[in-house]
């Protein structure tokens, strides 16, 4: 009996030890699978005490701060190298999460003992550790590529902008050559005859003075091109907003097109625009956008019979509208739904570059406006419909 009782305790012993290897084993293979997550993952992930000491830190999270997990323990954010104010920031979100019981994401930005300055998305919750006390765990993922590669697409978003508008006045500048030259021969014919009246014996004043008026009327007509010029040929993403005339926006720009709509005998109409009618904009970039819808015009029109531009500007107490018809053939419209789409063009490779609209909608935008093709007009029309005063959020955009 006893050498059976024995045989049996001896079998329990032995189940009892497989089935405890067992256990340990599979707790060896969860705890690696842990770990291989904790390091494998592209994340950076922590676990703090209620005190903002860290218990856990993954290899990533290690790695930024040039150390590792056992480096990192037991220590406060301050200790391993975060800026003091994000330090004191961290801790009292720590202590909000441990208090509410509510976890919280935000966006960090942070430079790292490397030099480099990562933007995180990062995300915290409480936890219960193994001897049942509240801690807190965290994660965050690195934004850094993402929020670059959108940087990058605007830099070259205003590459593009810049070279369109280098294109465009190239295209401009051959005919404005001209339009300066000719009030230039103008001044320049009037002013020899006044010399002469002048050293008459008598002086015809009422001559002197209608060539001194025609002088200065050319001399008006260039400083209008030469600052419409001056609008399409820099960059005018950082210009302030500033009150315009509208009727003066109106003019410059008319200036600056009137050469080419002459060489391709088209009519520019506009309308009586109140001279105190103002707009708080960034005037090169409106004017950059009536140049595109013109233009557009103009090339819509080109082999018309009946060839005409109208700018119509009207206004309410808070906005102003400025519709742009010409006498084409319309929009089709299957393709109306694209054509603000950067690089939809149905022009020749050589003409057109598909950017005109998308662009001229950008900049719109960034004046708390919109540019949309009126459907119901029986002609062709672009309207731009502004605010007259930005308010300081759509400044920013
Ligand atoms: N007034 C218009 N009449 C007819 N079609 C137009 C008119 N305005 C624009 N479109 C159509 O919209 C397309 C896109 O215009 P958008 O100004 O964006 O580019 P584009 O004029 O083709 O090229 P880019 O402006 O770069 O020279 C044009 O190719 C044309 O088909
Ligand atoms: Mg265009």
């Amino acid at each position: 009996v006893t050498a059976q009782v024995a045989q049996r305790i001896g079998q329990s012993i032995d189940a009892a030890n497989a089935g405890r290897d067992a256990a340990v084993r599979d707790a060896r293979r969860s705890e690696q699978t842990f770990l291989s997550y904790m390091e494998h993952g592209p994340f950076t992930a922590f676990i703090r005490d209620s005190n903002g000491r860290y218990i856990y830190v993954n290899p990533l999270f290690a790695r930024m701060y040039n150390s590792t997990n056992e480096g990192i323990r037991h220590k406060t954010s301050r200790e391993i190298g975060f800026p003091e104010d994000l330090a004191a920031e961290v801790m009292a979100d720590d202590q909000r999460v441990l208090s509410t019981g509510v976890s919280s994401a935000r966006t960090v930005e942070m430079q790292h003992f490397d030099g480099c300055q990562r933007q995180w998305f990062a995300v915290k919750f409480p936890l219960i550790d193994a001897s049942g006390a509240t801690v807190i765990g965290g994660v965050a993922l690195d934004l850094s590529a993402r929020v670059q590669a959108e940087k990058a697409k605007e830099e070259a978003q205003n590459q593009l902008v810049k070279a369109y508008k280098l294109a465009a006045l190239g295209e401009m500048a051959g005919n404005i050559a001209h339009e300066i030259n000719n009030p230039l021969a103008i001044i320049d014919g009037k002013a020899k005859q006044l010399c002469e009246i002048l050293a008459a014996p008598t002086l015809d004043t009422k001559t002197a003075i209608k060539f001194g008026e025609t002088i200065s009327a050319m001399a008006l007509r260039l400083v209008k091109i030469v600052n419409g010029l001056r609008n399409v040929s820099r960059a005018s993403n950082n210009d302030p907003f500033t009150p315009k005339a509208v009727a003066a926006l109106i003019e410059e720009t008319v200036a600056l097109c009137a050469p080419k709509l002459k060489v391709m005998d088209i009519e520019l109409k506009t309308n009586e625009i109140a001279p105190d009618l103002a707009l708080t904009c960034r005037p090169a970039e409106l004017s950059q956008v009536l140049l595109n819808l013109i233009s557009n015009a103009a090339d819509a029109i080109e082999n018309q019979e009946d060839r005409w531009i109208s700018v119509d500007v009207s206004a309410s107490a808070t906005s102003v509208r400025i519709r742009i018809v010409d006498s084409g053939p319309g929009i089709p419209k299957e393709i109306r739904g694209k054509i603000c789409e950067p690089f939809f063009t149905t022009k020749p490779v050589d003409k057109g570059t598909g950017l005109g609209l998308s662009i001229s909608t950008q900049l719109v935008a960034a004046h708390g406006g919109t540019l949309a093709l009126d459907e119901l007009s029986p002609h062709t029309c672009f309207v731009v419909h502004l605010p007259r005063h930005v308010s300081h959020g759509e400044k920013a955009s």
